[in-house]
């Protein structure tokens, strides 16, 4: 049930939802109506009852900022928490909120009480700021150390499993023995290795590729050893099936609300078990209650914010349920996501990169391979150039990145999407005027005229110029490279 709709979402409520899809981008979101959005996991999207929640709460705080500060903040900040504390199977006072997933988890990383024989997990999908966290970290006295477990897709949940048990393993018998167990201590890509703590980020869903891991057994695993697990959950709330962080019981869990929960930037939950607390030392910043003894006391207060970015959780959760809930959300946006990049695979003649039978990997993203041959580095440039093409001349976007030797693409699905948008997709026409190097063989010229006819049709004039501009871009570096 919606709960207590303020004026600004009655207006929406007191009406049927719209279905999902086009006709929902149209009614709910301020999409630009050329834009093909395909990319919800790194921002999010606020959909319009949120956004006009928002602009409510922050008028209410511009017409008496004091009032609204010192009296009205603490109840509304405690419903807030509350409503997701719900959500996540948690106690209220283990459910606290903090600007983005980053801030979260450096909070996290950073009050532990670190020595130089602990260790940090990692693996090579780490997120880029997290994985430099725990690079920061490593470089500030008293120098802990950072093992980073290789992660290469396609694999399976079960190869994973597998692969981090081993990796824990080797690291806790490095360091119980730690004079005699060299290779072992090299196996895990650490130098030295003492009595010290262990402490594992796991993803749980990774960022790119935009996989879901097998979160819980890895802290199931972490339990075992006595290894702490901190898990970057940034895209999980609202984007994976039925969180319970009760029976999953992670050491610490951090997710942005404002990705998939569909709520405002900037807001993200952090859940720190009560078990914990006595570990959480300061809040960063660090509040005017320090020392306090009280997670509650530190968060209600650390710092002047935009109250009305945490406020408009509720607005996301009321709005979801009036969709028709977790359960009908997941449906669509799962069955798209699945439905929609396999139609894109075969328009582009690659395939997915979750080859689980059960697609154990796929959430509300999936992964397809791009057509760019693999003599193509993975460098910035063509990573930059892929960007703009898509967001300035074709006004779609899909997140891409190179793994593995390949270039790939992460599409998301959302409650505004159909599958139609997926199929325009331009990536074949765009390849042809991208500045990639290493292409400028006979066979390589072949190759894209014989891809881009065939996954455009060569249909448009614009693919066609764009075609002939970049083949005889290559025949003229290619004349350079002679003389
Ligand atoms: C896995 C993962 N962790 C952390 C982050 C950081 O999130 P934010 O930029 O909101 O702090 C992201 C962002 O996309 C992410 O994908």
């Amino acid at each position: 049930m919606v709960q207590n709709p303020s004026p600004a979402l009655q207006k929406w409520f007191s009406e049927d939802p719209p279905a999902f899809g086009r006709e929902l981008r149209e009614k709910l979101f301020y999409f630009d109506p050329e834009y093909i959005p395909l990319n919800h996991g790194s921002y999010g999207g606020t959909p319009k009852p949120v956004q006009e929640y928002f602009d409510e709460v922050d008028k209410r705080i511009e017409a008496n900022t004091d009032l609204f500060m010192r009296i009205d903040l603490a109840p509304l900040l405690a419903d807030v928490r509350e409503r997701a504390a719900n959500f996540l199977g948690i106690e209220t006072d283990e459910c606290y909120l903090v600007t983005n997933a980053s801030l979260g988890l450096n909070t996290i990383m950073r009050n532990f009480v670190w020595n130089a024989e602990d260790v940090i997990v990692t693996t090579s999908v780490t997120y880029g700021s997290i994985q430099k966290t725990a690079e920061y970290i490593r470089d500030t006295p008293p120098n802990p150390k950072v093992s980073v477990m290789q992660l290469i897709f396609p694999t399976t949940h079960a190869e994973i499993i597998a692969k981090f048990r081993a990796h824990i393993e080797c690291l806790v018998k490095a360091r119980t023995s730690f004079a005699q167990n060299w290779g072992l201590r090299k196996k895990c890509n650490v130098k030295t290795a003492g009595k010290g703590k262990i402490v594992a980020i796991i993803d749980s869903i990774v960022s790119t590729p935009g996989m879901l891991m097998p979160w819980k057994e890895m802290v199931e695993i972490c339990g075992e050893y006595g290894v702490w697990s901190v898990v970057d959950g940034a895209h999980s709330i609202g984007n994976e099936q039925g969180i319970n962080l009760c029976e999953a019981l992670p050491d610490f869990w951090v997710s942005n609300a404002h990705k998939w929960l569909t709520s405002k930037k900037s807001c993200a939950i952090m859940y720190v078990p009560q078990r914990n607390h006595h570990m959480f030392r300061t809040a960063i910043p660090t509040s005017s209650v320090y020392p306090s003894g009280s997670l509650k006391a530190t968060y209600d207060w650390n710092g002047t914010i935009d109250w009305a970015n945490y406020m408009a959780v509720n607005a996301a959760l009321d709005m979801r349920e009036w969709l028709g809930g977790e359960e009908k959300i997941w449906e669509y946006c799962h069955g798209l996501a699945v439905d929609g990049t396999r139609r894109l695979a075969e328009i582009l003649g690659t395939q997915l990169l979750d080859k689980t039978e059960n697609l154990e990997f796929t959430t509300m993203m999936c992964e397809v391979g791009l057509p760019i041959s693999s003599s193509v580095p993975g460098t910035s440039e063509v990573d930059v150039a892929f960007k703009r093409k898509m967001l300035v001349e074709r006004k779609a976007f899909i997140s891409n990145y190179y793994h593995n030797g390949k270039f790939w693409a992460r599409c998301s699905a959302q409650i505004y999407n159909d599958v139609g948008p997926y199929l325009p997709l331009p990536p074949p026409s765009i390849l042809a005027s991208l500045p990639l190097p290493g292409t400028s063989t006979d066979t390589e010229i072949r190759c894209r005229w014989k891809t881009l006819k065939k996954l455009d049709g060569s249909s448009s004039k614009f693919v066609r110029r764009l075609t002939r501009n970049s083949v005889a871009r290559i025949r003229r570096e290619r004349g350079r490279r002679r003389t």
